[in-house]
């Protein structure tokens, strides 16, 4: 493969690991981020700060709406487009304003830059959450597609938003699309299910379980989730949507037990309601993954959340960067 790798959403938490695996497999890459404040920015520059001054990687701040993008995209082997305002819950109300500029719009003016710079192929990061509530599990690519929270519906404008440039670009811009399953592990975000109770077993603080916790995650650690974004930038998946998942499945309940074991301290749980645009069940056929990327997920939870908690305690006695995710 020759030319660099653009990589969007590069400091994030999928992002920043992503882009370390590039280096570490002897790409260059270009990372363009707007460090918004979904969470604290400081935790996006922990998540590179061991790849400042590496000689192959070049971040470029910035929105992607902004930005002038075409001379990062020009001579790109690749584009990994991850940039998005991630999250389901906050996706209702005045919240959604940012989902439609962070998910839609960026993607547009993104897909229109990668058309003029003449890119071969854009992998863009999905999610398990366009198919809502979904009729059957496992759940298959070729399932209906109905979100049940904007934010799944902003996902899902832009898939069909890369399938439409795709199909218009006669120059061969090829799209793959990833609907990754509830990635976790060392640098999850903040406001994600692993991350707020690893913090509150450490703290000794309660935990808030939304509904019954019988609600149920194929969750995916983000090295598997890596290592399938990278196979993506050469399998033949123009054109076409693949679930990343099959980590799990794991209640939130059972999650709870395991992070109790995991972290030898005992997780005191408060219930609050459950919250709307939460899927009460996600599960990955992983069999088209497995036809076309030759994936499958490979660490299992227990290990996992092993990786995330170890990261949890590290960053507490005040290391930064989140550990390894080999
Ligand atoms: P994240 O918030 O940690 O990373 C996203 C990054 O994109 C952030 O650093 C943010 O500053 C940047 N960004 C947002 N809008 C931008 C813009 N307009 N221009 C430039 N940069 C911008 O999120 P994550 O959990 O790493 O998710 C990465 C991708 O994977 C997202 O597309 C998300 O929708 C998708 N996804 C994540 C999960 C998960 O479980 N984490 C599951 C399914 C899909
Ligand atoms: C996650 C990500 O947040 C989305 O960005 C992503 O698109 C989505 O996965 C996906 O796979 O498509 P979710 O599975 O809801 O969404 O993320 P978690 O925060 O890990 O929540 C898992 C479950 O735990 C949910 O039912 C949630 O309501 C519950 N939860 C979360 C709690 O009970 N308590 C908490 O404090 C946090």
């Amino acid at each position: 493969m020759s030319g660099h790798v653009v990589v969007t959403g590069a400091a994030g938490f999928i992002g920043s690991h992503l882009t370390r695996a590039l280096l570490d497999g002897g790409h260059e890459v270009v990372g363009v981020d707007a460090f918004t404040p979904y969470y604290a920015p400081a935790a996006k520059r922990a998540n590179l700060a061991d790849l400042a001054g590496h000689r192959a990687f070049r971040l470029v701040e910035g929105d992607l709406t902004e930005l002038s993008l075409e001379p990062l995209l020009t001579g790109a082997a690749a584009v990994l487009h991850l940039a998005a305002q991630p999250g389901v819950h906050t996706s209702w109300g005045s919240g959604f304003a940012a989902y439609l500029h962070h998910n839609v719009l960026a993607t547009q003016r993104l897909l229109e830059a990668c058309a003029r710079a003449e890119v071969p192929r854009l992998v863009a990061a999905s999610s398990s959450s366009v198919y809502g509530d979904a009729p059957s599990y496992p759940t298959s690519e070729e399932a209906a597609t109905r979100p049940v929270s904007p934010y799944g519906v902003t996902k899902l404008a832009a898939e069909h938003l890369c399938l439409a440039y795709a199909q218009a670009q006669a120059s061969g811009l090829g799209v793959g699309l990833l609907r990754y399953f509830t990635v976790y592990g060392p640098g999850q975000r903040p406001d994600m299910a692993f991350h707020r109770f690893l913090e509150a077993a450490f703290d000794g603080r309660a935990v808030t379980v939304y509904g019954d916790g019988e609600q149920r995650r194929d969750v995916t650690y983000v090295a598997d989730a890596v290592r399938a974004t990278t196979l993506a930038m050469t399998a033949p998946v123009d054109g076409t949507v693949v679930n990343v998942g099959g980590g799990g499945p794991v209640t939130v309940n059972e999650a709870l037990e395991l992070i109790g074991r995991t972290t030898g301290r005992r997780l005191r749980v408060v219930h609050a309601p459950p919250r709307p645009g939460d899927a009460r069940h996600t599960g990955a056929d992983g069999a088209r993954a497995e036809a076309l990327l030759g994936w499958r997920s490979e660490v299992d939870l227990a290990t996992g959340l092993a990786e995330q908690a170890a990261w949890v305690g590290g960053r507490r006695e005040g290391r930064t960067a989140p550990a390894g995710i080999g």
